[in-house]
Parts: structure tokens; C-alpha cells; sequence
């Protein structure tokens, strides 16, 4: 019974085919030993104030150790993980997290550190930030960057403040924010929380955006255009020079949504082709397991223009080569998160981009790339490809069953039944699904994942009902899925 949705008698039975802990164990069993007390025994109802006195024994369960163990190492199998599955989530990024990250974050002197100590004791950790900084700089191409959001979405914020406070240091206040319309949701929202009118651009029948629309809208109210590029759909604008100049032409400014870098590392920069500020996920392109809302960090890039709206404490080498909080900026935005960044996230990323090298970096882009238009070149005479190929890092397929009206969302959950996490979906485009291999799935997984499609599709034509009645092999089968994220029902209650 974990997390199950008051539904059927199929749900009902598969829970209960696994106890919860309530349901095990005998009383006076016992998984700890405690040593004899060494303060002595008060007689509580002289010590204590009778109306917090309890007079029912709480209803705990009562277990041997191994019987816990198991309980816990069951649940644990149920999860899809990177780590035990092929995740082809797109837009999410879901690749392998080296394990020497780990092994890094989890040296002392970077896990243990307090953010109240003094910069003498940790000189090492205020290097790697100052590294990672620079870093992140030159692959951005642009000047400087600050690490102290805490995720995609805190980077944009953090990004369009910055945009606000240059317009205002040009004695202007603009109202909008454009961005096409394969946009991320935390685009518009984060335009909503920064006080901006969110404009959607157009975008045309390949993917790209329509500059006709855009110089349409663009104008002199317009505080920037937002952009992913690779986008959502998996298309590199090609035009994105052109965009740049059109937007740079009217007084905006380029945001570079940068969740899809792993797609371009090392093979061009942003700053190179026109944008002004930018944010990482370093949880998607520099790898940190993450999922379920984080952990993640979203450092941002700013042009020569915007450095000193950055926000403080900024980390500095000093001339004699020690490293240092600095907040003296007097154009900043101030603070955007208490202390100073996600580290273990920064540690992993700094791990990663050191452990991989330039060519490493560019290695990964040409395989992330590589292996999604392989794919896809393989799938397309059973899958509709809506937007014509090249792909960058993913791309998004329209299943077309008509006839037996097979779903991408059948689909989805067929794949479950051969232990593959269901793409994406339904996002950015109707009816989608959106695959994202990532460059570290070997050539088997791939041809695995190939075959396992290609056999659905198969199945969505000849055998349409064990598709729509997918998933099989799980402990909960499917469920009524708005049911289960408006009413979902995750607590154990005692008869
Ligand atoms: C294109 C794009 N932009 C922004 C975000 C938001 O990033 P985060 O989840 O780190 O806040 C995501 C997350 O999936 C994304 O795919």
C-alpha cells in the first residue's frame, strides 16, 4: 500500500500482494538494542503534568532488523532509476552520474564544510568555486557567472532580474518578455514572477522560430526573448545570429534558456552567437542524480553588460592568490539564496567538466546528438517524426495509430512492462512523446530500445489491447491518472 489511488479491486490486491510495516511483525519483536540507561528512572506521573501523560501505547510496528531490511530493499526495487533502467526522458536529461562525483562531493572538506566558516578554512572549497565560475564562463562564452541559484527555473529569475536591472540603469522599464512557443513552462512563469507579460512567438512547421512573428512583436516594451536553443523539440535554431540581431535591434536582450547544453558543449558557445545571459541545469548537462524536483543548481552567464548587476557574495581570486567572498557591487541584484549555492551539486558538476576535459565535453555532445538521431532514424517508418531531421540531444515522435487508437500514452506504459522509463510526454507538442537517449547509453541499450518500440508499434496495430491495457508487470497497474496526482492517496490507515 504506498502510493495507490482509491480505484479498483486490481489496485487494491497488487497493494496488498506487499504489507505495509503496521501489517508485519509480532509484538515484542524488536530491530534495536539500546544500551542499559544511565540517568536514573523517574515515576512519570509525579514528574510530569498528567495532561501530558499519554494513556495509549502509540500503534508502532514491531520488527526484527531483517524484516525492515527487506521491506525497505523491495520498496527500493520497485523504483525506476538511471542507475537500474534505460530513462530516455526528454528535456530531463536523465544520464548516467559517474560515480566519481560522488566520491568528490563526499570528501569532507567539501560535505562537512559550515557556512559560517571562516574563508581561511575553506580556501579549497571557495577554489573549486572560483574554478567552476570560470569555467562555466568559458563554455558559455560570455564574462562571468554566478553559481548561486539553486535550480533551472531560480536561474531564469535570477537571469530576468538582472535584464530588469540593466533596462532600469537605461532609465527604461519593459514590460515584455517574448518566447516561442516550444517554451518550458518555467519560462512564462518565471516572466509572471518577475513582473513581466509573457509573449508567445510562433514557431514554424520545422521546429524553428518564425522570425516573421518575431519582428512582429518585438518592440521597444520588450525586456528580452527567451530562447532554448537546442530547443524543446530537439532543433538547433540555425537562426539564431539572425534572432539575435532582431532582438539587439529593438533594445532587448537574448535569455538563453541552457537546459540543453550537453547538445553544443564545446562545439559553440552562446556567447558566440548572440546571447546576452544564460542559465545551466548542471544536474542535466554536468550530471547529478536528480529527479522528482532536485537536487539541481542553475548557475548564470552574463554578458560584459550585465556583470555588475550580479549577484553578491561573488567568489574572487585575490592577487596574492588567496580566494574570497566579495560583495562589493554596487549595481547588484543583492542576494538570490541564502549562503552561497547548491555545493554538493557544484562539487559534482566542477567533478564532472574536470574529469571529462575539453574534448571530453565535446565528446559528449556529439554522442548525446549522435545517438538521438540515431534512433530516431530507426523509428521513423513505424513513429511519425513531425519536425524534419537533424536533431540535436532529443526528439519528439506523434504516434499515429488511428485505426486501433493506440496513444502515446499506451505507449508509455507498454515500455514500462519491458523496463524502460516511458519518454516524456505530451510536452512541448500534443500527442508527443519526447525521447532523449543521453550520450551514455551504450549501442545495445539503444538497439534494445529500438527493438522494444518497434515491437510496440506492432503491438499498436495487431494486439491493441495489451497496449491499452499496460503496464502488466508492476506492482500497481493503471491507474486513473488524474485521480492520482489530484486525490492521491499515500498514507496507511489502520482499519
Ligand atoms: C527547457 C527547460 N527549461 C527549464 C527547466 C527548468 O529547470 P529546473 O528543473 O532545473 O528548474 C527545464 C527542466 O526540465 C527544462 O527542460
Amino acid at each position: 500500500m504506498t502510493m495507490i489511488v482509491d480505484q479498483d479491486q486490481d489496485v487494491e490486491t497488487a497493494a496488498m500482494d506487499h504489507p505495509v510495516l503496521f501489517e508485519i511483525g509480532s509484538p515484542g519483536a524488536c530491530g534495536a538494542s539500546l544500551s542499559e540507561s544511565d540517568v536514573p528512572t523517574v515515576d512519570r506521573s509525579t514528574a510530569l503534568p498528567p495532561e501530558l501523560i499519554a494513556t495509549t501505547k502509540p500503534n508502532l510496528p514491531e520488527l526484527g532488523e531483517l524484516d525492515v531490511v527487506r521491506h525497505y530493499k523491495r520498496l527500493a526495487h520497485r523504483c525506476f532509476s538511471i542507475d537500474g533502467n534505460f530513462y530516455p526522458l526528454g528535456s530531463c536529461t536523465m544520464k548516467y552520474n559517474p560515480r566519481v562525483n560522488e566520491r568528490v562531493a563526499a570528501m569532507p572538506g567539501f560535505a562537512n564544510v559550515h557556512p559560517y566558516q571562516d574563508e581561511s578554512q575553506t580556501q579549497g572549497l571557495l577554489e573549486m568555486m572560483y574554478r567552476l565560475r570560470c569555467a562555466l564562463a568559458e563554455i558559455a562564452g560570455l564574462a562571468e557567472v554566478t553559481l548561486q541559484p539553486a535550480a533551472g527555473a531560480h536561474g531564469e529569475m535570477t537571469g530576468l532580474m538582472m535584464i530588469n536591472a540593466y533596462h532600469r540603469s537605461r532609465s527604461e522599464t519593459r514590460k515584455k518578455v517574448l518566447a516561442p512557443d516550444s517554451a518550458h513552462g518555467t519560462n512564462p512563469a518565471t516572466c509572471a514572477m518577475c513582473g513581466h507579460e509573457a509573449i508567445t512567438v510562433k514557431s514554424l512547421a520545422d521546429g524553428r522560430v518564425d522570425l516573421a512573428d518575431l519582428r512582429e512583436k518585438v518592440d521597444g516594451d520588450t525586456a528580452a526573448f527567451m530562447i532554448t536553443n537546442p530547443n524543446t523539440v530537439g532543433v538547433f535554431d540555425d537562426q539564431i545570429a539572425d534572432i539575435a540581431a532582431i532582438v539587439h535591434d529593438a533594445g532587448a536582450l537574448i535569455y538563453l534558456d541552457g537546459a540543453n547544453m550537453n547538445a553544443i558543449l564545446g562545439k559553440t558557445r552562446p556567447g558566440d552567437f548572440g546571447v546576452d545571459v544564460m542559465h545551466y541545469n548542471t544536474h542535466k548537462t554536468f550530471s547529478t542524480p536528480h529527479g522528482g524536483g532536485g537536487p539541481g543548481a542553475g548557475p548564470v552567464a552574463v554578458a560584459e553588460h550585465l556583470r555588475e548587476f550580479l549577484p553578491v557574495p561573488q567568489v574572487i581570486k585575490r592577487e596574492d592568490g588567496t580566494y574570497a567572498w566579495c560583495s562589493d557591487k554596487e549595481n547588484t541584484i543583492g542576494k538570490v539564496r541564502s549562503f552561497f549555492g547548491q555545493i554538493g551539486v557544484l562539487v559534482r558538476a566542477y567533478t564532472y567538466i574536470r574529469s571529462l576535459g575539453c574534448d571530453g565535453l565535446k565528446d559528449v555532445a556529439e554522442k548525446a546528438v549522435l545517438s538521438a538521431n540515431y534512433l530516431a532514424a530507426r523509428l521513423k517508418d513505424k513513429y511519425h517524426m513531425p519536425f524534419p531531421p537533424p536533431y540535436a540531444h532529443e526528439f519528439v515522435t506523434v504516434p499515429q495509430f488511428s485505426k486501433t487508437g493506440i496513444t502515446e500514452n499506451d505507449i508509455a506504459k507498454r515500455l514500462i512492462d519491458y523496463g524502460i522509463h516511458p519518454p516524456t510526454m505530451s510536452w512541448p507538442i500534443h500527442h508527443c512523446l519526447m525521447i532523449e537517449p543521453t550520450e551514455t547509453e551504450s549501442l545495445a541499450t539503444l538497439d534494445l530500445f529500438v527493438d522494444v518500440m518497434r515491437k510496440i508499434a506492432d503491438e499498436a496495430v495487431n494486439d491493441p489491447d495489451v497496449v491499452r491495457a499496460a503496464p502488466h508487470k508492476t506492482p500497481v497497474r493503471r491507474l486513473d491518472e488524474v485521480s492520482a496526482s489530484r486525490k492521491p492517496n499515500v498514507r496507511w490507515r489502520f482499519e
